[in-house]
Formats: C-alpha cells, sequence, structure tokens
C-alpha cells in the first residue's frame, strides 16, 4: 500500500516553523510520500525557501511540489528551486516523477498552472496582442501537464499536481471577480486527457476541498487555509475502486 499526502500553501516565513514542523511529523507518520502543491514561500524569498528546506530535512519522506505564484514574486524562483533540490525535494515543471512500492507504481505530473478562468467565461485567443500573449501561457502550462502525465502514463495509477486550479468547482467563497486569477480550465482537460485518478491544487485559500472537472475527474483544493492539515490517500491495490477519496488527515481527524 501506498499512502499519498498532500497541502498547498503552507507560505513558509519566519515564525512559521513550528507549524511546519508538525505538518511534517504528522505527515512521517502517517503517509509515505508529500506533495506540496505550490506557494511554498510567502514572499517568494530564498531564506524562506532555506526555512522551509530545513524543516522538510527533519522528514524521512519523499517530498514532490510545484511551485506557486508567491515563489515567483521576486524573482528568486530559481534560486528556490535550487535549495529546494538541494535538500532533496522533487520539483515538477511539465515533469513525471514515479513512486513505486510493493509493486504498485503511482505517478506524478505536475506543473505551476496559470489563470485564464473557466468555461464559458474563459480567457481566448482573440483582440490584442496582449490577450494572445496571456493565453499563450494558459495553453503552455496546460501542455506542461500533458507532458508530464504522458511520462508517467504506463504507470498503475496518475495523480496530477497544479498550483492554480483545474475546475471552478473548488472555488467556495472565492469572489467570482478573482476566478480569472486562480485558475483555468485548460488544465482540467489535460487531466481529461489522461484519465487521471485525481488532481490536487491550490491558490483557492477561500475554495472548497473537494470538486470535479467538467467530465468528472475528481480534483481537491488542499490549500492550507481550506484543510487545515494534509490530506491523506490509500492506494490498496485491493479496493482500487476507493483510491481517488482521501482516506484521513493528518494527524488523526474525521475519515471523510
Ligand atoms: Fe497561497
Ligand atoms: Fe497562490
Amino acid at each position: 500500500m501506498i499512502r499519498l499526502a498532500a497541502i498547498a500553501d503552507i507560505h513558509a516565513r519566519r515564525g512559521t516553523e513550528g507549524v511546519l514542523r508538525g505538518l511534517v511529523e504528522a505527515v512521517a507518520r502517517d503517509a509515505d510520500l508529500l506533495l506540496i502543491a505550490g506557494d511554498l514561500t510567502d514572499s517568494g524569498l530564498v531564506e524562506e525557501a532555506r526555512l522551509l528546506a530545513s524543516v522538510l530535512d527533519a522528514s524521512p519522506l519523499p517530498v514532490v511540489a510545484v511551485l506557486g505564484n508567491h515563489d515567483f514574486h521576486h524573482q528568486q524562483q530559481l534560486a528556490i528551486q535550487e535549495t529546494l533540490a538541494a535538500h532533496g525535494v522533487v520539483l515538477l515543471d511539465g515533469d513525471g516523477w514515479v513512486f513505486e512500492r510493493g509493486g504498485v507504481r503511482l505517478g506524478i505530473a505536475g506543473c505551476v498552472g496559470f489563470g485564464g478562468g473557466f468555461r464559458p467565461y474563459s480567457l481566448e485567443s482573440f483582440g490584442e496582442p496582449e490577450w494572445k500573449l496571456l493565453y499563450d501561457k494558459v495553453v503552455e502550462e496546460s501542455r506542461k501537464l500533458d507532458r508530464g502525465l504522458a511520462a508517467v502514463s504506463d504507470c498503475d495509477y496518475l495523480v496530477a499536481m497544479t498550483h492554480y486550479s483545474p475546475t471552478v468547482d473548488t472555488m467556495g467563497d472565492e469572489p467570482p471577480p478573482l476566478y480569472p486569477f486562480l485558475g483555468s480550465s485548460e488544465l482540467g482537460q489535460a487531466l481529461e486527457r489522461h484519465g487521471v485518478l485525481f488532481a490536487v491544487h491550490g491558490h483557492a485559500h477561500r475554495g472548497r476541498r473537494d470538486g470535479c472537472t467538467d467530465q468528472g475527474i475528481p480534483v481537491f483544493n488542499v490549500a492550507l487555509p481550506v484543510v487545515q492539515r494534509p490530506l491523506i490517500w490509500r492506494f490498496d491495490p485491493r479496493r482500487p475502486e476507493a483510491v481517488a477519496q482521501p482516506v484521513a488527515v493528518a494527524p488523526g481527524g474525521p475519515v471523510t
């Protein structure tokens, strides 16, 4: 059995060490690997990445992550990536990564994603060149997800991770005028093209946890303000039909 934990929007900064240590310790007890779906740092400063790395050093678990918009804010994203990679964090940006245990292969694909909004009110390639440039970025992120998912398509299970949302379904209490800044239906279409088991994202701090794409791929908003604690899934080959729903929050907590 593989136990997968996921969280997002941990916004590491001075003063958050205690909260982060608590998260990491809980996950280390209850899971085999941890996904962090972006906004790893609060202001996009490399010293915040160093703080996070030092906390993660205490965890024996593999950590797989994507960056979020906050991680780009001071244009230190490359240094942030290098800092975390030096501490063993796997950062996905259009890549796939495989975790294997007991003959079960779990493929993870991820990228940051981008805004653009959700159908039928999403950005289109129309009008001034500047709108078309923005739309190109929307499509580029969707293609990255395609590439990552294709790279792990031979796995028993496919899970996708983005910072931005692939569906309007998890927007919850976010104000509708913000939707174009919070995600894109194009990401959801990539999930559908590859038939992923489920996807996780963050960024929508006021969103709701559970949703799905237009074609019914389960999507979970694991932003820390939404879920409070990491969600955990169990990949049990004896119960494949049960895998798409999280079985617990760490530590302890009700089964949902
Ligand atoms: Fe965030
Ligand atoms: Fe964000």
